[in-house]
Formats: C-alpha cells, structure tokens, sequence
C-alpha cells in the first residue's frame, strides 16, 4: 500500500513537471572558448528549473550568418524562443510583429531601476521590453601582451601616433605589431576606434548616430581614412578572414603583440589561463583614454504558441538579469554586468576599469555606440558603412579623401 502511495506521488510530481517544463530554443552565436563556456551557465540554470534548453548556435563573430539563419526561421513560421539580436534590430523585429511583451517579468523584477538607461532604451519596443540584456561589452580596447613589447623595446601606446611609433619598433624586432582579423565586422572595430581617437566622441555621435552628411564627408573623416590605412602597415599577411579567436591567440601566444577588439577577447585570454596586469594588459584603444564604445548583448523574445515554452521563455528573461547569473556569465565572457546593483569584488581590473568608464560616460559624455556592434544606427546604414569601410582597408591604391565622401552618399542612400 505504502509502495502504491510513493509510486503515485512520484507520478503526480512528474506529471506536474512535465506540464510545468518547457523548452528554450535558443539562438546565438557564442562558440569560441570563452563564449561557450558563458553560454553554458545559461543553460545549466534553465535546466536546474526543470527547463530544456535546445541551444541554436551559429558560428561567426559579429552575427552575420546567425541574423541570416533567423530570418530564414521567423519567415517560415517557426523562430527560436529566443534570438540574440541587438541595437537597432531589436526596433526592426518589433515593428515587424515577431516580439513577444516582457513587460509583466520587467515590472516584477523592477529592470527599469536595476539597468542603465541606454540599455532599456534599446530594450524596449513602444514601451514595452520585448528584450532582455546580458552584458555591456567595451569595444574600444587594446589588448597587449606585455612580453613581446618588452623584447620590442616598446612602450604601452595611449595616442595613435605613440601606437605607430610602437608598432615600428614591435615590427624592427620582428613580430607583428598588429593582430587583425580581416573580416569586415572586424575591419570596422579597428575603424571605429580609430575614429573615435580622431573625431572625438561629439563628432562620432554626429557621425554615426545623427548621420550628419558634413562630418561624414568631411576633413576630420579624411584624416580617420589616412590613420585607418596606416594601420594595414602592422598586420601580417594571413589576416584576410581571420576569426577574432584565432587573431586573440596571436596576442596570447607572443606571436603578435596588441589587438584592437572589444572585450569577449578578455574571455579568450581568461579561458586560457592568462592573469591580467600580469600576462596581458588591457589599455583604452590608442587615443580614446576616458571614452566608452559600448556594445550591449541582448536576447530578443518571440511570440510563441505553446504554453509550457512561453512560460520557460518567462524563465529565461528572468534568469538573464539574476545577480548570480550575472557575475559568473560576465566573468567569463570577458563583460561587466549590465545591472548597475552589482556587487563587484570578485571582478578584475579590466572589469573595474570598465565598469567604472561606463558610469562615469554616462554622466559626463564620451559614451559612443558601436557602429560595428549594430548599436549605432540602422542595419541599412550599418551595411552601407561596412562596404566602405572595409572595402577602402583591403583595396590596393586606397583614397581616404575619396573614401570619406563615398561614406557620405552610402549612408545617404541608405537612410
Ligand atoms: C557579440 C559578442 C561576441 C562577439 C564575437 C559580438 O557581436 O556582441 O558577445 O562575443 O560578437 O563573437
């Protein structure tokens, strides 16, 4: 009888269960080292309640190919519980009906005191959060392994012409100054910050963000085109296509000594062993001391049919922006929290430093989007920036005066 008791009870509590879990499909594009362990503590917490976790991942840094295979999904009728998509494209999907409202998860979790406010800008569609942010990820940073410059006789650059200066004597002694990636999304990390050490942080905005025709086609921009170029004198032949990972290795193993690349480097660097102040530095992209590019990871919800996965999607939103979840994702994707509640002790100084640039920018100025992140502008406008952009960085003969004007009539046309 009292086995007949516990053999029912079981069944109920599994039946219960059943009912209750869902499944999470989820798509992204965090496969290198660092990212997947990130990713992997989502999916260990949506499991730890009761939830399956479908992971959907495709591979290639700045999303390109996971925006592709989405779009194809969602047309088709079936798109994933939820997609990390960013910026502006987050307006995109809303206006075409696909997003699901948070806004009952957002006000019990109180997301609108917890986050900063660029975040739940971007967030939300009509004024409802249909998306739910992971990170905040600076852009503008140098990686720099210490060694290398030692053996150059090199010092850490803070200016682009202390950078030249540097890679000249990196080079003399026979490494590669520069580690690049040559794919276009990587093409226009090294540009923007680039720009942002030539135009400042007022005519970046103007620029990227307000489209003004005059700075886009203007002397200042010429001048970003000429020490953008300069800039192909430091990499090494086999850049072309190059994985960000792989580039972020160069820096690791001493082959290369600095790259300019947002901060999920740091999560290569970690998921290698490395220590930093220590085996590697992380300094403000040359010239951009003080300024912040900021690059937001987001998840964008769908609307979904079934109940049970609806209610999963509920606890994945929720879990996203958990204290817990927070501090141990961001640790390891090389990332600060995106709460600005945190507690962040157990954080490097990579991280506080971050931390503390992106506080400060908020308030004072010199907070900037990433054009290269989507944060900036339009896909439209975006896509009209990386044709130009990376297109003048690979061509043989190229013309930084003609360059900043044929920037000026891209953008145009694509606004
Ligand atoms: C994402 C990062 C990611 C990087 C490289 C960026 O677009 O925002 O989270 O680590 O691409 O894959």
């Amino acid at each position: 009888m009292k086995m007949k008791q516990t053999v029912t009870a079981l069944m109920l509590a599994l039946s219960s269960s059943v009912v209750l879990a869902g499944e999470v499909e989820v798509l992204h594009w965090w496969t290198s080292g660092g990212e997947a362990k990130s990713v992997s503590v989502l999916k260990g917490l949506m499991e730890e309640q009761g939830n399956s976790w479908k992971d959907f991942a495709i591979a290639g840094g700045g999303g390109e190919s996971a925006m592709t295979v989405l779009k194809t999904r969602a047309v088709s009728g079936n798109p994933p519980s939820a997609a990390q998509i960013k910026g502006h494209d987050i307006q995109e999907w809303g206006k075409l009906g696909f997003l699901t409202d948070l806004s009952d998860v957002a006000r019990a979790e109180n997301w609108d005191s917890v986050l900063p406010e660029v975040a739940t800008q971007t967030m939300k569609y009509e004024g409802d959060y249909v998306a739910v942010p992971v990170n905040v990820h600076r852009v503008n940073w140098l990686w720099v392994n210490p060694e290398v410059l030692k053996k150059s006789g090199a010092k850490v650059p803070t200016t682009l012409d202390e950078f030249f200066a540097a890679a000249d004597k990196i080079k003399a002694a026979g490494f590669i100054p520069l580690a690049h990636g040559g794919q276009t999304w990587q093409d226009v990390t090294l540009f923007e910050a680039v720009a942002l050490a030539v135009l400042g942080p007022e005519d970046y905005q103007k620029a990227f963000v307000d489209l003004d025709i005059d700075v886009l086609s203007g002397r200042k921009m010429t001048e970003v085109f000429v020490q953008f170029r300069r800039m192909r004198d430091y990499i090494d032949p086999n850049s072309r296509g190059r994985d960000w990972y792989s580039t972020t290795s160069m820096v690791i193993d001493g082959e290369a000594a600095m790259q300019i690349m947002g901060d999920w480097a740091k999560g290569e660097f970690a998921a290698a062993g490395k220590v930093p102040g220590k085996d590697y530095l992380c300094v403000a992209a040359p010239g951009t001391h003080g300024q912040f590019t900021y690059n937001i990871d987001s998840f964008a919800f769908f609307k979904l049919s079934d109940e049970a996965n609806r209610q999963a999607q509920k606890d994945l939103a929720k879990t996203i922006l958990d204290k817990d979840f927070q501090e141990i994702f961001n640790l390891n994707k090389g990332s600060i929290p995106v709460r600005l509640d945190m507690d962040m002790s157990k954080f490097d100084q990579c991280a506080l430093d971050s931390m503390a640039t992106f506080k400060a920018t908020s308030k004072s100025g010199g907070l900037v989007p990433s054009v290269s992140q989507g944060l900036a502008t339009t896909s439209y406008v975006q896509g009209a920036i990386f044709d130009v952009v990376s297109n003048f960085f690979h061509a043989k003969s190229p013309d930084p005066e003609k360059a900043a004007s044929k920037l000026a009539r891209a953008v145009k046309s694509a606004m």
